[in-house]
């Protein structure tokens, strides 16, 4: 569980030093568009604190991904487990968010490749979730170019938004290990 590589990419386990610049994007409201707001640096941390945990304790979690031969922090991609209420929990999560200067690249895409990849052959899932708001098509394309599946009877509220706010509906996405073509 060091790393995963790819063409460009290496997806490592975080460092002290990309505490900074994932809270600068953390701060990015561009970023943050789907969220319900930006984070601060103490929130931040936090986050950081949590995926350590879940790599600690799972064996898997979020992996910080810096570019060979460039930025050594560009974002995260990987796996997150969820068991707020719904109807697809408790699963795990391909999930991403980059820095923007490096929006448009292909790396969500490559990185989730190898998360993907890591997820049903290391970790052992049998199945991989991803879910968004309708509006972010940017990451939808992401989970159609990674051959994940949407069914819009799987979309859901999420129980973490209060009813009427504009990010409460959300389309979940899905991949199976039996689907999977690596
Ligand atoms: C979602 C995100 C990780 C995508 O990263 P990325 O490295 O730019 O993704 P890729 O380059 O692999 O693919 C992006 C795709 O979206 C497309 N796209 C970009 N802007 C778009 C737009 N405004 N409308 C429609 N499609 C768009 C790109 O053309 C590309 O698809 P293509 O290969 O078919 O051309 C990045 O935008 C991000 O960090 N967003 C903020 C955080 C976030 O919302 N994370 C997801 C939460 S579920």
């Amino acid at each position: 569980m060091v790393a995963l590589h790819t063409a460009r990419l290496v997806l490592r386990r975080w460092r002290r030093s990309d505490r900074e610049p994932f809270a600068h994007l953390n701060a990015d409201p561009e970023v943050m568009e789907h969220f319900p707001s930006t984070l601060n640096r103490e929130q931040s941390d936090a986050f950081v604190e949590t995926i350590e945990t879940e790599f600690e304790q799972r064996g898997h979690g979020v992996w910080a991904v810096e570019v060979q031969g460039g930025k050594d922090f560009i974002g995260y991609v990987g796996l997150h487990y969820h068991d707020f209420p719904a109807h697809f929990t408790p699963a795990v999560e391909v999930g991403w968010r980059l820095d923007r200067n490096h929006w448009g690249r292909g790396y969500a895409t490559e990185g989730a490749r190898a998360a993907i990849a890591d997820g049903f052959t290391r970790v052992g899932l049998d199945e991989l979730v991803s879910f968004t708001v309708p509006a972010n098509v940017r990451s939808t394309r992401v989970m159609d170019k990674v051959g994940m599946t949407h069914d819009p009877g799987d979309d859901f509220d999420h129980p973490r938004l209060p009813e009427g706010d504009r990010l409460r509906r959300h389309v979940l996405y899905r991949l199976r290990r039996t689907n999977w073509r690596p």
